[in-house]
């Protein structure tokens, strides 16, 4: 493995059919070219995924005013939501789900005939893609149902030697992944909260998102968690933070994660079984920004439990309460996916 900021090596890597990491404004991602099935199966093989759990589809920013001609090989279809979206948001943490373009390896949307489009707004990122001249495919660079990473640092630690070129942006931005829309059903349905707020989405629409349905594109054989750190996470309510540490705290070594205004309200301090205590900004798209690093350093300490208080779910709250919440999901009983899971993270 290399480490730099030599985008002339990284698209080396990637034309070789090589793994790139490559930071984007939400998460590193581990990336291949998009159109090489071969270097596509290196992702799953490096990233332990199963491989019908389709990966995302990065592509530089396209030409103002161009859309849906600039998408011509990349997807079969833009439908007029998708267009009006990828206007407002793109580049930036949005990915759509519409038909896959012939251009886009099958292996790399998990054998289906949807992919997932994003344009991401790092420049780092944007110089890659702009430079290599093609789609990258790429998940989050972390082992399958880990924490994602949000520095170079992190991707290392993960994925060492398995990956040929870490590119080095420093810490993500947003700092959770991108949201998802599908927009290949009847009406635009969110499938993941994430770095572009609900709220923003619908202003733009006009109107409400629709919710995942039984119709909506998922990928089958997803476990019930993931985000996961070692330790268990018990996410509670902000209002039942201190009850939950005062429980927690008989059991085992906890760390407690919550929003600055919960801890000072819960009034919990370190001591007494409590090893740690990180304050999350209030402003959902600061703790955002600092929510996996804290996860990562919060299971470095060792503890037991991480009792995470559950933000607001308004702006970016929204995404921060979904990632706890499958953090806190039951671990190792993989069960038959239901149409009401939430989209499965990876
Ligand atoms: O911010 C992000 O989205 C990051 C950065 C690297 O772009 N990527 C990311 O990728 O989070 P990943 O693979 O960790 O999560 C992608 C999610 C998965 O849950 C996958 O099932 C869903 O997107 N997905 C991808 N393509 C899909 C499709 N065609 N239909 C339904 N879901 C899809
Ligand atoms: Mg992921």
């Amino acid at each position: 493995m290399r480490r730099g900021t030599d985008i002339d090596e990284a698209v080396a890597v990637l034309r070789g059919g090589g793994l790139v990491a490559f930071p984007t404004e939400t998460v590193y991602g581990l990336g291949a070219d998009a159109s090489s099935p071969a270097a596509v199966a290196r992702v799953y093989a490096v990233k332990g995924r199963p491989d019908d759990h389709p990966l995302i589809v990065h592509l530089a920013p396209l030409a103002p005013g161009a859309t849906g001609a600039a998408l011509a090989g990349w997807a079969a279809a833009v439908p007029p939501a998708a267009e009006a979206l990828a206007r407002a948001f793109w580049p930036g943490p949005l990915t759509l789900i519409v038909a896959r373009g012939p251009r886009i390896a099958a292996a790399a949307a998990g054998g289906g005939d949807t992919v997932g489009l994003r344009v991401p707004s790092h420049p780092l990122a944007q110089r890659l893609l702009a430079a290599f001249g093609g789609a990258i495919a790429a998940p989050s660079a972390n082992r399958f149902g880990a924490v994602s990473p949000t520095t170079a640092d992190h991707v290392v630690a993960d994925l060492g030697d398995d990956v040929d070129y870490v590119l080095d942006g420093g810490a993500c931005d947003v700092g959770v992944e991108s949201t998802i829309v599908d927009c290949t059903g009847p009406a635009p349905a969110l499938l993941r909260p994430g770095g572009v707020a609900r709220e923003d989405l619908e202003r733009v629409l006009g109107a409400p998102l629709a919710e995942r349905s039984a119709a909506s594109p998922r990928s089958s054989g997803s476990l019930p968690s993931h985000y996961a750190p070692r330790a268990r996470v018990a996410a509670v309510d902000a209002d039942a933070l201190a009850a939950a540490v005062a429980s927690e705290r008989r059991r085992g070594a906890i760390a407690v994660l919550a929003q600055a205004a919960a801890i000072a309200r819960a009034g919990v301090t370190p001591g007494d079984g409590v090893v740690a205590v990180v304050a999350l900004p209030d402003e959902p798209a600061a703790a955002a920004r600092q929510l996996y690093a804290a996860l990562r350093d919060l299971d470095a300490t060792g503890v037991d439990v991480i009792v995470a208080a559950l933000p607001a779910e308004v702006g970016l709250g929204a995404a921060i309460a979904d990632r706890l919440r499958r953090a806190a999901g039951p671990r190792d009983r993989p069960r038959a996916p239901s149409p009401d899971d939430p989209e499965p993270g990876t």
